[in-house]
């Protein structure tokens, strides 16, 4: 492709503008898609990420003068999310990854997008969220042996690190504390022993809070400055990356995948701390912040160095996502209500 990707725009106006936005696919990811065969199957497809990294795909082979055929596969709870990826291309077929048969007569697919996952509500049921984080991979790992396999991780598998210290590394141990966090580790280790029978590529992305403007932990931030709502510091530092910059990687990463299997993290470049972020949306909304607490010396931190040196990193830069946050939240566009609880400590979803 030779068409000149735009500058970001100064500000985005309504849901429509979003989505196109979020599935607008750069130049690296239009030359990137024409290696990769048809169909491309997306798992766990109906959720917050899910639709836009259909579209983005979709919308990258067109671009590209590319047959591929991408099937988003979930239960589609939210109806919407399925009429919503038919109508832009993207077939959908309705499957529960706990029921094994149903998986089984998924469709042929020689790459797999990995996105299903359960965190909230674990405190409630922990035995539901241990299920999806363990059964749903393992079906799938059964049903796609050959295939290669970008299968989402979450940065929670580490235990909280030294915020001077910069973000846990792939190496590091996976100790987290609670049950989510260990049910997420489940969800690795069965995707590696499945990959270490089968031989079949794959990569794990540990990502870190993606943000769009209708959720994530920048609007959560963003709407408590805008209803004069005190910001706890205690969790005072965090990481994230614009959610069209994580699906056109989680994409790219196709071409990591390797046997055994490979893990990487990724999120944004830095960390960010909570105490400035919130300041910088008092002068943006031009309202008071006032804060609580105290900064902890440890935080959820994880260090995309590796994945980036080999894709790049994250093109949308912070500020801008910070201008189009205050922007949304002080016109009142929608939100999808689904708060990160970002402010955990106790590992207790
Ligand atoms: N978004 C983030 O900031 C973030 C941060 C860290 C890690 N991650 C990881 O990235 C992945 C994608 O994130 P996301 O925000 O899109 O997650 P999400 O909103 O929870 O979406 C995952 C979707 O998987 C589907 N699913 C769940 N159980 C299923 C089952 N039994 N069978 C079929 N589909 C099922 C659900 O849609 P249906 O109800 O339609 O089935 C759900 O909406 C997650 O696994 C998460 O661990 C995300």
């Amino acid at each position: 492709m030779n068409g000149v990707f735009p500058p970001a725009p100064e500000i985005v106006r309504d849901e429509s503008e979003l989505d196109d936005w979020l599935t607008r696919p750069r130049p690296e990811l239009v030359d990137f898609i024409r290696s990769v065969s048809s169909p491309l199957v997306i798992l766990g497809a109906g959720g917050k990420m899910g639709p836009t990294l259909a579209v983005l795909a979709k919308r990258a082979a067109q671009l590209a003068d590319h047959p591929l055929a991408v099937i988003a596969v979930s239960r589609f709870s939210d109806q919407a999310a399925r009429q919503w990826l038919e109508h832009r291309g993207v077939a959908t077929v309705s499957a529960d990854l706990l029921a094994r048969e149903a998986v089984q007569k998924l469709p042929d697919a020689a790459n797999v997008i990995y996105l299903v996952g359960l965190k909230f509500g674990t405190r409630e049921n922990p035995a539901r969220t241990w299920a999806v984080n363990t059964l749903a991979p393992a079906h799938a790992a059964e049903r796609y042996p050959q295939s290669r396999f970008v299968a989402l991780s979450t940065g929670n598998v580490y235990p909280f690190v030294s915020v001077a210290g910069g973000g846990a590394r792939e190496k590091d141990a996976l100790t987290p504390l609670g049950e989510y966090a260990n049910a997420a580790v489940a969800r690795e280790r069965i995707f590696e022993y499945f990959g270490q029978m089968h031989g079949n590529p794959m990569a794990l992305l540990r990502l870190n809070y993606a943000v769009e403007l209708r959720y994530g932990v920048l609007v959560d931030i963003a709407r408590k400055v805008f209803t004069g709502e005190a910001i706890d510091v205690t969790s005072g530092y965090f990481n994230c990356i614009w959610q069209g910059d994580a699906n056109e990687m989680i994409l790219r990463a196709l071409l990591l995948a390797s046997s055994p299997p490979v893990a990487f993290n990724l999120t944004g470049p830095s960390v960010l701390s909570v105490r400035t972020i919130a300041a910088r949306f008092s002068e943006l909304l031009d309202r008071p912040v006032t804060f609580v607490g105290t900064e902890s010396d440890t935080a959820l931190l994880s260090n995309s160095e590796c994945l980036s040196g080999i894709i790049g990193s994250a093109p949308t830069s912070l500020d801008t996502v910070l201008r189009w946050t205050a922007n949304w939240v002080q016109n009142g566009g929608r939100f999808l209500n689904r708060p990160t609880h970002f402010e955990v400590r106790d590992g207790k979803y």
